[in-house]
């Protein structure tokens, strides 16, 4: 049974009020809270066993090493990926995505070809691409969901054409919350040798993730969503895509020998992993990670799948509001802007002074914004630890926005 007591008594944050008001968190998209056992895990680490990693053959160093090392295959049963080589550690999926972009994209990548993205990515799922776009003359093309915020994998194929050489795709849309069926596209695109990436950031929190069975080349995801350390995140790179890849950051670690005139980079994942990492942020990832575990996130997602539809009921009652996304594979993500000339932000502001956090602009999605024909939408984006009485909070403070803006 999912005991969401107990689950919120590990986050000490939750207890403490905002503005006079018991704190209601509901900005887990941009970054979810943090249970004890990570932060007494980096506490821990910093007070006993703290060393760099890699270098020394001290006690310390032997520790340290093994416990950071020891998240390489945290991070591989949490994405059910059977070889753990195929995992590299990142400061997040925005750094994730700009090694697949530098070290895969530029070498591979020729003036004309073509990479698909959906109007939904994050900026960090774009600007790479961009930079190809500005340097090489790489073309961008861009998939449109339907007007419920679906992305049919269909639609995405077929925007193929002989030039395509990536999709780059979210797994869950961080502010419509529609989840995409990855693993149609990811095959189709690996029997044409079109290489795939896909953005886990939000959907890696939500519900079971199985890199292996999606067949996609690349899978991000981010320490600091999954209730770990901001700093910390891993890449998955498919062993055959690793070969087509120069090294991303120069620097210790990611080198085998150094000569004054020469170089012979380490294997991979190390090639891809240059200079000091974050220690401290990626054991605490692995920790989040295992708690997440323990809990499991098929209960996780049933959780959530019964606060986005008690959520969704009663925000379909209230008329003066527009939600935008409302596909049936949603996450518990509502994306809300009022009838009339209402600013997000002055919802967001109205929202915190009853305690509830959501948050408010353009959550990095230019395109989508656009598409959407909106300049800002406040986001109400749920987490495992949350309520349906936090849920009714949300309204009832909506409902004050109304009285006071609509
Ligand atoms: N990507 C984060 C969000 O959606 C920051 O808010």
């Amino acid at each position: 049974m999912y005991d969401i007591e107990k689950i919120r008594a590990d986050f000490p944050i939750l207890t403490r009020e905002v503005n006079g008001k018991p704190l209601v968190y509901l900005d887990n998209g941009a970054s979810a809270q943090k249970p004890r056992v990570v932060i007494d895990a980096m506490t821990r680490m910093y007070e006993h066993d703290y060393s760099n990693v890699h270098r020394g053959l001290h006690t310390l160093s032997n520790i340290a090493t093994e416990k950071y090392e020891s998240v390489r295959g945290i991070v591989a049963r949490f994405l059910h990926v059977a070889d753990e080589e195929q995992i590299v550690f990142t400061t997040g999926s925005t750094e994730g995505i700009n090694l697949v972009s530098y070290a895969w994209g530029a070498p591979n990548l020729e003036p004309g070809d073509e990479i698909i993205l959906s109007v939904m990515e994050h900026h960090a799922n774009i600007v790479p691409w961009h930079f190809l776009r500005e340097r090489q003359g790489v073309k961008l093309v861009w998939v449109e969901p339907e007007a419920d915020g679906s992305l049919p994998p269909e639609k995405v194929l077929e925007a193929i054409t002989p030039r395509t050489k990536l999709i780059a795709i979210t797994h869950m849309s961080n502010v419509l919350g529609t989840r995409v069926d990855v693993k149609p596209i990811a095959q189709a695109a690996r029997t044409r040798g079109i290489a795939t990436l896909v953005d886990g950031s939000q959907a890696a929190v939500h519900g079971p993730v199985d890199v292996d069975d999606l067949g996609c080349d690349f899978y991000v995801i981010t320490g600091h969503k999954l209730y770990g350390p901001s700093g910390s995140g891993a890449l998955f790179i498919r062993r055959d895509r690793m070969l087509e890849m120069r090294p991303f950051l120069g620097g210790g670690d990611m080198i085998d020998t150094v000569t004054r005139n020469t170089v012979i980079y380490n294997t991979p994942p190390m090639k891809f992993e240059a200079g000091t990492p974050g220690i401290v942020q990626q054991i605490g990832m692995g920790v989040a990670l295992d708690y997440l575990m323990g809990i499991g996130m098929e209960n996780i997602a049933e959780h959530e799948r019964d606060l986005r539809d008690y959520t969704a009921e009663k925000l379909n009652g209230l008329n003066w509001l527009n939600q935008h996304g409302t596909a049936a594979d949603k996450g518990a993500i509502f994306s809300l802007t009022l009838n009339g000339p209402a600013h997000p932000h002055d919802i967001s502001t109205i929202l915190d002074k009853r305690g509830v956090a959501v948050r408010a602009g353009q959550h990095c999605t230019g395109p989508l914004m656009e598409w959407l024909g909106v300049t800002a939408t406040a986001r109400a984006s749920f987490g495992m630890y949350n309520t349906r009485e936090e849920a009714d909070a949300l309204i009832s403070a909506l409902e004050l926005c109304h009285d006071l803006l609509g």
